[in-house]
């Protein structure tokens, strides 16, 4: 109580005692709180135009019961003509913490204006996480919201018409795109999440199912059957390019047609020319190229007649 009556003696009548003055202290002071972003807002002087400048200071539960009850300026709210401050690194426990705003107006400065009772980030509201699905393929993805590192997903997906069967996953790094499931050809998944926040030990409502449809098999087969068509193709091609090439060389190395006669060919009786092919065949086989072209032919019309 002593000190309680002391703080409020320094921090509202001794600048009035100072200065002599009275600049009127700041109003309507609130605190905006989403998704553990904390922010101390009031009506700005409008009286007294754009010259005001606001301080804010902040007093924790260990200031409050074992520091004299001692309050501890917001460096980044000090003189500023704003009308809101970002109080989130300062409220870095889950404790009750007060709040202060004063006005100053060249050397006058106002009282103190607490705000109407604590503040503890436990009453943060927490919104259902945005999120991003999508079929790739047959992979069923979720792509979430960055909201910071206090922030856990639970994930929850099930294939559309067995809502029975709900699957659940925790995200913790929500700055990749997370793989949820291999989806069934044609089926449609649907994904929802919501947020939890293990320092208040509080989770966000859930979001707003969102459903994709993997893509069906056949679409994936007509996708790409006229490249395997193609593929196919030119591997015949040259398949047949290669036995062609290589019978060629087989030809002119060791069994040449050129150079038998005319009137030996049209002579021949099938017979003679299966026996040719059977000599032939065999030479070959023996070897490429020991048989000079015209022994081969003599040999061949010797045996002939
Ligand atoms: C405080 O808020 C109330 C209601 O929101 C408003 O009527 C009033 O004008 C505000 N006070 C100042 C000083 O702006
Ligand atoms: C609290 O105030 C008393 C008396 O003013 C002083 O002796 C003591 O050192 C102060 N303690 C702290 C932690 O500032
Ligand atoms: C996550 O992404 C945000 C911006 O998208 C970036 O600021 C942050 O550093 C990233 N965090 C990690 C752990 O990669
Ligand atoms: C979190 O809250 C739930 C109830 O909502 C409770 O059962 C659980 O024990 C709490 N966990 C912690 C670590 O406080
Ligand atoms: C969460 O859902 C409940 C029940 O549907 C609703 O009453 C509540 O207002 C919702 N909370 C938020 C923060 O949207």
């Amino acid at each position: 109580m002593a000190t309680c009556f002391r703080s409020f003696l320094l921090g509202s009548l001794m600048p009035l005692l100072v200065s002599g003055a009275l600049l009127p202290a700041p109003q309507n002071i609130t605190i905006l709180s989403t998704n553990m972003k904390h922010f101390l807002v009031w009506s700005p002087l409008t009286a007294l135009g754009e010259a005001v400048k606001y301080s804010v200071e902040f007093q924790g539960e260990y200031e409050r019961d074992y520091a004299n009850d001692s309050w501890i300026p917001i460096g980044e709210c000090t003189g500023i003509s704003a009308t809101q401050c970002d109080i989130t690194e300062d409220i870095s426990a889950t404790v009750p913490y007060n709040l202060r705003v004063r006005a100053a107006l060249g050397t006058e400065v106002s009282r103190w204006a607490t705000l109407n009772g604590l503040f503890n980030r436990v009453t943060t509201s927490l919104i259902p996480p945005m999120l991003n699905v999508m079929a790739d393929g047959h992979h069923l993805l979720v792509e979430l919201e960055h909201l910071g590192p206090a922030f856990e997903f639970l994930v929850r997906y099930w294939r559309k018409g067995q809502e029975d069967q709900v699957y659940e996953k925790v995200v913790r790094d929500s700055n990749t795109t997370v793989h949820l499931e291999t989806m069934e050809a044609g089926a449609e998944y649907c994904v929802k999440a919501q947020t939890y926040v293990e320092a208040i030990n509080r989770s966000s409502n859930f979001s707003q199912a969102q459903c994709v449809k993997a893509t069906e098999s056949k679409a994936f087969s007509v996708m790409f059957a006229p490249i395997f068509f193609v593929a196919f193709v030119v591997a015949v091609f040259i398949l047949f390019l290669l036995a062609w090439k290589t019978c060629q060389l087989c030809q002119y190395s060791c069994c040449p047609n050129e150079g038998l006669p005319d009137t030996l060919k049209l002579t021949e009786s099938p017979a003679g020319i299966l026996n040719y092919r059977g000599e032939e065949a065999e030479k070959c086989d023996m070897s490429v190229h020991v048989q000079p072209p015209d022994e081969l032919l003599r040999f061949w019309i010797h045996d002939a007649l």
